[in-house]
């Protein structure tokens, strides 16, 4: 089980929020522990936080939002849970078990009786609040509402909803079956109660290792993770090296799982590209700023391993 980060100087405000929600649990008002999540969008972040959920055996909607969508995203689920049982993560019948807890839908209303709803749609603001506004409509009081963006401030979305002290930000990192961090993120509205039951989510149902993170674009991770990528970008724009050769460099010489042109593939180039806007709108600092080649690549739709070709080619390998 993952270790709760140490209390420190700064908690108090959290061990009074445990004990708030100690007490109105006892009241019987706040659902001891959330077992029905709710996923909108079964891309590649979507897919995985709906795999990671069943395989902690809770209950699953997917929303996407038409019928082709959605048979890519359960194709995607069912082929990760096929390489978990082939790597020996996940017993064989552990698939079958996971994959009869998720159920498709094209439809909001089907999220009406979930405790948590994870908003993992595309990193586009107006997409995101839509999404918002329709949660807010479709689920009641007591259904947290987490977003899955990796830079969008979380006090915006939550301004789409009548209860932004319901709304967080619980952003997960891909490959989500492997990479074990959750970034907590709340907005200065965010209810300590809605944080701690997320907390107690993450932790102890998904023994995942939370990091939290105050409401700033790119939260902890991007804002150090997407300056070294758009870095290596600019690197390998000017001619200075090769994409191999930064990718190498950055694995045998700092034991990096992968390079970051590879990392870049993995994440899509659409992605790093819009979480580079959100920073360079929110700090305007030029390190966080695009390079024509990412947006030239994006505009060709060379947006990595998901389509098949981005700074490398997978010949249909994704
Ligand atoms: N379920 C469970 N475990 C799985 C799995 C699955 N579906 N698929 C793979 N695994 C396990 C494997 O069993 C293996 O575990 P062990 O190390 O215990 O053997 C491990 O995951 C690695 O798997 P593979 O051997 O298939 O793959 P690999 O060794 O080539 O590693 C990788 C692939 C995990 C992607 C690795 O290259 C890596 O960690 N890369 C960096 C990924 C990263 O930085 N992600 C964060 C991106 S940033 C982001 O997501 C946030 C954002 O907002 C942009």
């Amino acid at each position: 089980m993952a270790e709760r980060p140490s209390s420190g100087a700064s908690n108090g405000g959290t061990d009074l929020a445990e004990r708030r929600l100690a007490e109105r649990r006892a009241e019987s008002d706040v659902p001891a522990v959330i077992q029905r999540v709710g996923v909108v969008g079964c891309g590649l972040m979507g897919s995985g936080i709906a795999e990671v959920c069943a395989r902690a055996g809770l209950n699953v909607v997917v929303v996407e939002a038409g019928q082709e969508a959605l048979a890519a995203g359960r194709r995607r689920v069912e082929a990760s849970l096929a390489k978990a049982v082939d790597r020996g993560k996940l017993a064989p019948e552990g698939r079958a078990d996971a994959l009869e807890l998720i159920a498709f839908s094209t439809r909001m209303a089907d999220l009406a009786d979930r405790e948590l709803v994870v908003e993992a749609v595309v990193e586009r603001f107006d997409v995101k609040a839509a999404v918002f506004e329709q949660l807010d409509a479709v689920t009641g009081p007591g259904t947290i509402l987490a977003s899955n963006t990796s830079s969008i401030p979380i006090m915006r979305l939550a301004m789409m909803t009548r209860r932004p002290e319901e709304v967080l930000g619980l952003h997960f990192f891909n490959p989500v079956p492997v990479m074990r961090l959750v970034e907590l993120v709340t907005s200065l509205l965010t209810d300590d109660t809605t944080a701690v039951r997320a907390t107690d989510f993450v932790e102890q149902v998904l023994h995942k290792r939370i990091v939290r993170s105050k409401d700033r674009a790119g939260f902890i991770v991007n804002a150090l993770l997407i300056p070294y990528l758009l870095s290596a970008i600019r690197m390998m724009e000017s001619g200075f090296a090769t994409a191999a050769d930064i990718d190498a460099g950055m694995v045998e010489g700092c034991a990096h799982p992968m390079g970051p042109l590879a990392l870049s593939d993995l994440i899509g180039l659409d992605t790093v590209a819009a979480v580079a806007e959100s920073l360079y709108d929110e700090f305007k600092e030029p390190l966080y700023a695009p390079p024509p080649l990412l947006d030239r690549m994006c505009e060709a739709g060379l947006l990595g391993r998901k389509v098949g070709r981005g700074f490398y080619d997978y010949n249909g390998r994704v």
